[in-house]
C-alpha cells in the first residue's frame, strides 16, 4: 500500500479527489494537517493537530456493488486496532467509533463520478490519537483521544503502520462479498440495537424518532417511526 505524506493540505479527501485520475488504486494519502477539513453532512473537522491522524484511501474496486459498505467496513478495522491498546471502542451506526460515548473517529467516505459512473471512492477518517483535554473541550460533541483513554502518548506512525496493515487484510473481501463479510465483527461492537434515538437524514432537516429493530446483512437498518411504521434506512445520523 504506496503511502503519500503531505505536510500542509486543505483536505486529505479533496486532493485525493482532485488528483484521483494520477493516484493508483489502493493508495493512502495523509496530511500532518488539514485547513478545510471536513466531515459527514457538511460540517467541519477540525485539522490542526499533527498528532492525529488525517487520511484519505483511494479505493477503485473492480466491483463497486458495495463500496456503501467500506466505511463500515473501515469503522471495524480502527475499532481492532483500539483493542490492541487495550481500550473497548463501540461502533454507532453507520460508522462513528466512540470511547466511553465519546467520539475518537469520523470517516467521511465521498465517490468520484465520470460522465455519471463511478470511478472509484475517497476513503477518509480523521483519529483523534493525541490531544490536550483543553482541545478536546472545544468540540461541539463528546469527543475523547486514545492518549486520554489509555494515558499514554500514542505514536503515530506505529498505529497508522497497524491500520493500513488491517485494512488490507479484509479489504478484497469487503468489495466482492459486501456487509456480509464482516457483519459478526462489526455488530459485536455495536449498542443501538433495539433502542430508541433521533435520527437526521439530511443536513440541516428535522431529527425524527425511530426504534431500532434489525441490523440487515447489507449493512442498513430496519427502524420503527413514531407512527408504528416499519422503514429501512441507508444512511443518517444517530442522535441520543
Ligand atoms: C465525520 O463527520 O465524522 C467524518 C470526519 C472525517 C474526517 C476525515 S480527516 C481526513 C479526511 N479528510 C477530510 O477532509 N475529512 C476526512
Amino acid at each position: 500500500m504506496k503511502l503519500i505524506e503531505l505536510d500542509t493540505v486543505n483536505s486529505t479527501n479533496t486532493w485525493s479527489l482532485e488528483h484521483f485520475e494520477d493516484l493508483e488504486d489502493f493508495c493512502v494519502v495523509s496530511a500532518n494537517i488539514q485547513t478545510q477539513g471536513k466531515g459527514r453532512f457538511g460540517r467541519v473537522w477540525v485539522s490542526d493537530n499533527c498528532k492525529n491522524i488525517y487520511m484519505s484511501f483511494v479505493l477503485k474496486p473492480e466491483k463497486k456493488d458495495y463500496i456503501a459498505n467500506l466505511t463500515q467496513y473501515l469503522s471495524v478495522v480502527v475499532s481492532k486496532i483500539i483493542e490492541k491498546y487495550g481500550v473497548k471502542p463501540e461502533i454507532k451506526w453507520p460508522n462513528d467509533v466512540l470511547v466511553n460515548g465519546k467520539k475518537i473517529c469520523g470517516i467521511l467516505c465521498e465517490t468520484k463520478l465520470f460522465n455519471n459512473k463511478i470511478k472509484g471512492v475517497v476513503l477518509g477518517i480523521g483519529i483523534n490519537l493525541n490531544m490536550e483535554k483543553t482541545e478536546l473541550a472545544e468540540i461541539d460533541k463528546p469527543a475523547t483521544a486514545l492518549n486520554i483513554e489509555t494515558d499514554k502518548e500514542i505514536n503515530k506512525n506505529e498505529f497508522l503502520n497497524l491500520l493500513l496493515s488491517e485494512f488490507e487484510k479484509g479489504y478484497k473481501q469487503v468489495t466482492e462479498e459486501g456487509f456480509l463479510s464482516i457483519s459478526a465483527e462489526y455488530k459485536k461492537r455495536t449498542n443501538f440495537l433495539g433502542k430508541k434515538f433521533l435520527i437526521q437524514q439530511k443536513d440541516g432537516a428535522q431529527k425524527q424518532e425511530i426504534l431500532i429493530k434489525k441490523l440487515n446483512d447489507d449493512g442498513s437498518l430496519t427502524v420503527e417511526t413514531t407512527d408504528g411504521n416499519e422503514k429501512i434506512i441507508f444512511s443518517g445520523d444517530l442522535f441520543t
